[in-house]
């Protein structure tokens, strides 16, 4: 053996916590990682935290580099390095200093970070000859890094052919059988078999555009699980220990969830200081990086009815402005009789039971359609961005590991790879009729939210969105004459071939001409 190679197989630059974790998940599976950070000091503390010990007898372990030259010059060559920092300007600065350090034209350069995937795009293009610049979406919050993510690269193909062990090793696990997520893994102790929670999602900016999504159904996820509490215990005056309940048996059934899961303990957690639920003393008003914005702004930019993540957007930015709703709570009517925007009237009993089972219903469709919005933004940036995506792929590795992972995932896994091109989801038999069956609850939900003064945008948004797909005729034919009246804006007719256009002499003798 050669004493002078060099010792490490991966790099890592960025020991935030995100950083950090996913360091410690490639050591534990086995491969020698080369850890950076730009304060040395950081390195140190987390290399000698954790030692060879820590990563059992799988063979792994860290190597501190204090320089970026130590830190290349610590790599196998041709390197493979994930960069994990604050997304924007500081993965140029990385990439950079990087070339000047000595980097290779064959090495990878992984972004790890959420990055906006247009960036991915550019950079790729701009580092080519100089590092081979690789976007890796990376979802799981700080425990899948650690344990498990999934895991959604963009990029160069034959750069992924070298990543693919070391990401499908890293990745969470779903059991084959059941479409399960497997038991995290424990450190030093890798889960073993499962399907890996990662695939190929296709050149330059496809990955980060993906992880977008997921960001963006993420959202909107949030947002439909936030209503249905806000309904519950608007509605019912249920305590967030009941709610908390509620969703802890919704969660043993087809809306079985990570966000489900983690929403029950939080409804019956108690806060430390004044022992009240500590959704009662979180301030109402949300806050957010940026992932869903972009979400909507690309679907707004494809003319994608993404309707439901938009709003969830919107609802985060409508809670920031608390102070203004406190002043108009004071000024502005709801319905009448109704105090406070709530029913007087509670359901209790079996119509309590019922009561909370439509709300169960409204929260599974909507969700179905909040998901058939992300699939349908994903299938017209294909042909915007000159990507193919494999819908069924993207399912599958979303089972496990990421925020919105959820049982019903596999049955998304199984409808696109019934029908790798279906044109919506909601037209997948099976979620058909599980809308089919469930609406009725749905428009309950909605409409009772409507006439008690309580917001519900996202469940309004989900129906509006799936009466617009199911409606033959919508009034477009109206706005389209509207257009041609004060704009000459043109028009289709029914009765004519797609593409030809008319105008009508709308202020002169109404008159109509083809126009070319
Ligand atoms: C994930 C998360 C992760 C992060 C979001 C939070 O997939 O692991 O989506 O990326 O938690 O960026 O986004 P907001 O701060 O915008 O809610």
């Amino acid at each position: 053996m050669n004493n002078d190679a060099p010792p490490a197989d991966v790099g890592l630059i960025g020991l935030a916590v995100m950083g950090r974790n996913l360091a410690l998940n490639i050591a534990d599976h086995g491969y020698q990682v080369a850890a950076y950070n730009r304060t040395a000091s950081v390195t140190d503390e987390f290399v000698s935290d954790n030692p060879p010990e820590v990563f059992g007898d799988t063979g792994g372990g860290l190597v501190p580099c204090s320089t970026l030259e130590g830190f290349i010059a610590a790599l196998k060559t041709p390197r493979i390095i994930i960069v994990l920092v604050k997304a924007g300007p500081a993965v140029d600065t990385v990439c950079n200093a990087l070339i000047d350090a000595g980097l290779s034209p064959d090495d990878i350069v992984i972004d790890g970070g959420n990055s906006l995937w247009t960036d991915t795009i550019r950079r790729e293009k701009d580092y080519r000859g100089r590092l081979i610049f690789f976007g890796s979406g990376v979802s799981g919050g700080e425990v899948g890094a650690r344990f498990g993510p999934s895991l959604m690269p963009g990029g160069d193909e034959n750069a992924w052919t070298r990543l693919k062990p070391i990401w499908e090793s890293i990745s969470a696990k779903v059991d084959p059988d059941t479409g399960k997520p497997m038991e995290n893994a424990s450190p030093g102790k890798p889960v073993s078999g499962g399907e890996p929670c990662t695939t190929y999602i296709g050149p330059n900016g496809a990955g980060h555009y993906v992880k977008m999504v997921h960001n963006g159904i993420e959202y909107a996820d949030m947002q439909l699980i936030c209503e249905a509490y806000q309904i519950l215990r608007t509605s019912c005056g249920m305590t967030p220990v009941e709610i908390g309940d509620v969703f802890s048996t919704w969660n043993e059934g087809d809306l079985d969830s990570y966000l489900m899961e983690i929403t029950a303990d939080i409804l019956k957690q108690g806060d430390p200081t004044t022992g009240k639920p500590i959704v009662d003393v979180i301030l109402d008003a949300a806050g957010m990086k940026g992932t869903g914005t972009w979400t909507a702004i690309n679907a707004l930019n494809l003319a994608v009815p993404a309707a439901t993540i938009t709003e969830a957007v919107f609802a985060r930015g409508m809670s920031a402005l608390k102070d203004e709703r406190v002043k108009a709570s004071k000024i502005l009517a709801g319905p009448e009789g109704i105090p406070g925007g709530g029913s007087n009237d509670q359901p209790s009993g079996d119509a309590g039971e019922q009561f909370i089972a439509t709300v169960h219903d409204a929260l599974y469709c909507a969700k179905i359609c909040a998901y058939a919005q992300g699939f349908q933004l994903m299938s017209a940036a294909q042909v915007e961005y000159d990507w193919k995506f494999n819908f069924g792929e993207i399912a599958r590795i979303w089972r496990g590991g990421c925020i919105i992972r959820a049982r019903f995932l596999q049955k998304i896994t199984e409808a696109y790879q019934r029908a790798p091109n279906l044109d919506n989801l909601l037209l997948d038999d099976y979620f058909r009729a599980r809308i089919e069956a469930a609406q009725s609850g749905w428009r309950q939900v909605v409409a009772h939210a409507a006439l008690s003064g309580i917001p519900t945008p996202a469940f309004a948004s989900a129906l509006a969105y799936y009466d617009s797909y199911r409606t033959e005729t919508l009034p477009a034919n109206l706005l389209q004459a509207m257009r041609d009246f004060f704009g000459a804006h043109t028009y289709e007719r029914v009765d004519e071939e797609r593409g030809k256009v008319f105008h009508l002499d709308w202020s002169g003798d109404r008159s109509e001409a083809e126009m070319s």
